[in-house]
């Protein structure tokens, strides 16, 4: 089989993945890649339905000791972690926090994400150019502040923790990649020691003190893989979506002229966004524990790492009609962009609420609002992992000023 060189593709590929991705599908589901970062080969699922098909196979372990042993990719994260690990481990680090996520207890969280929004978008309205940053304005800090919040970590070092975190998962240099990690392991340490000092009403605390109904604990590793996964994968991912979410309605005047007229329409069209452009374009890892077929193709045993395409699965004509379009009158559901199977987000109600909100408060507070670059001219974060732009600049019309 012929090997894909994603890496040779360059920043184009980083820009818009979806037309490669597409000449890949209409050749079959499975294909031999080798990554963009260069240093390694991989499989790569492609298309809705072998996409979703994989992401439910317990065959494709998450496990990083089910890894070939010539895999030098490093894992990115710090601790043992729910999304690192296969039942039945899995099954217990997920109920430990997964009462803390259903949609009811994240439907109280609303007052506050509407209060955080309103304070970003006060400091944001107040420029007297009518120009910001929407990714430094609104993307980044509203999920962080959220989650840091419900963790009970308010003051954590953002500035830090978002360069590790952006090197840790997106860096094509592995040497960055481990360099950041380990800097973001150091500073959890110390965070989950300060919290065991000075416990609180909140999330780690509980966590910290085993105060799950059935009294179990999380080992120092553990509790360590769960605070870095809540952290980043409540913020990496939510960002993308309000800032591929913006962006896909500023760069589509007329679903943006649908969406003020009525916004009773922000949940629809925030499905759409998720299907049209979604933060995460390959989930985490996934290791072969034995040989699996894909279509015509069987990919070997033994610790394969295989990369599933949810970029693409959501852009599959067969499962979407007319998938390049943006429309938010459509029914996007069914999109994998909160993956499948016993991995699906956990955070996904959470991730909604912080959308509809951020979308919808932006729209109603914020007039003439603009690209204020050509989306040609963005840069898109690299590697296979997260799928957003670095910043988006935005023009609106002042405050004061009509
Ligand atoms: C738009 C925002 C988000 C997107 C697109 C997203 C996407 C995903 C995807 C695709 C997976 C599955 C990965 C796989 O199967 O390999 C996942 C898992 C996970 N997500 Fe999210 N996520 C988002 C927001 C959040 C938030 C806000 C949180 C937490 C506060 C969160 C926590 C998690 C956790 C803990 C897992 C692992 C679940 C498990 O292994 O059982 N995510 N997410």
């Amino acid at each position: 089989m012929t090997i894909v060189d994603l890496a040779a593709l360059g920043e184009e590929f980083a820009r818009d993945p979806y037309p490669v991705y597409a000449r890949l599908r209409a050749r079959g589901p499975v294909h031999r890649i080798r990554m963009p970062e260069g240093n390694a080969e991989a499989w790569l699922v492609v298309g809705y339905e072998a996409g979703r098909a994989a992401l439910a196979d317990p065959r494709l372990s998450k496990d990083w000791n089910k890894a070939a042993p010539s895999f030098k990719l490093g894992a990115v994260s710090s601790g043992r972690h729910m999304l690192g690990s296969d039942p039945p481990d899995h099954t217990r680090l997920r109920r430990l926090v997964a009462r803390e996520f259903t949609a009811r207890r994240v439907a109280e969280l609303a007052p506050r994400v509407q209060k955080t929004t309103d304070t970003l978008l006060d400091a944001m309205l107040a420029a007297p150019d009518g120009r910001a940053d929407l990714v430094e304005a609104l993307s980044f800090p509203l999920p962080i502040s959220v989650i840091c919040d419900l963790l009970g970590v308010p003051d954590l070092d953002r500035r830090s923790f978002r360069a590790w975190s952006n090197d840790a998962l997106s860096s094509t240099d592995p040497d960055a990649r481990a360099a950041a990690a380990a800097a973001m392991a150091r500073y959890l340490v110390e965070l989950v020691a300060e919290k065991r000092q000075h416990p609180g009403d909140d999330l780690m605390s509980a966590l910290i003190h085993g105060s799950d109904e059935d009294g179990d604990t999380l080992s120092p590793d553990e509790l360590l893989g769960m605070a870095w996964l809540l952290l980043v994968a409540g913020h990496e991912t939510t960002v993308n979506l309000i800032s591929n979410g913006v962006l896909a309605l500023l760069t589509h005047p007329d679903q943006l002229a649908a969406l003020r007229a009525d916004l009773s329409r922000i949940d629809a069209a925030v499905e759409e966004m998720l299907r049209y452009d979604g933060p995460v374009e390959t989930p985490s890892y996934r290791f072969t524990t034995e040989p699996v077929t894909i279509g015509d193709t069987t990919v070997p045993g033994g610790g394969e790492l295989v990369l599933i395409a949810l970029a693409d699965a959501d852009r599959d004509p067969a499962r979407f009609p007319e998938p390049d379009r943006f429309d938010i009158g459509r029914d996007a559901r069914g999109h994998v962009a909160f993956g499948h199977g016993i991995h699906y987000c956990l955070g996904a109600p959470l991730a909604r609420l912080e959308a509809r909100i951020a979308v919808r408060t932006l729209l109603e507070r914020c007039a003439g609002l603009a690209l204020d670059i050509h989306p040609a001219a963005l840069t898109w974060r690299p590697g296979l992992l997260i799928r957003g732009p670095l910043s988006l600049p935005v023009r609106f019309t002042p405050a004061g000023s009509g």
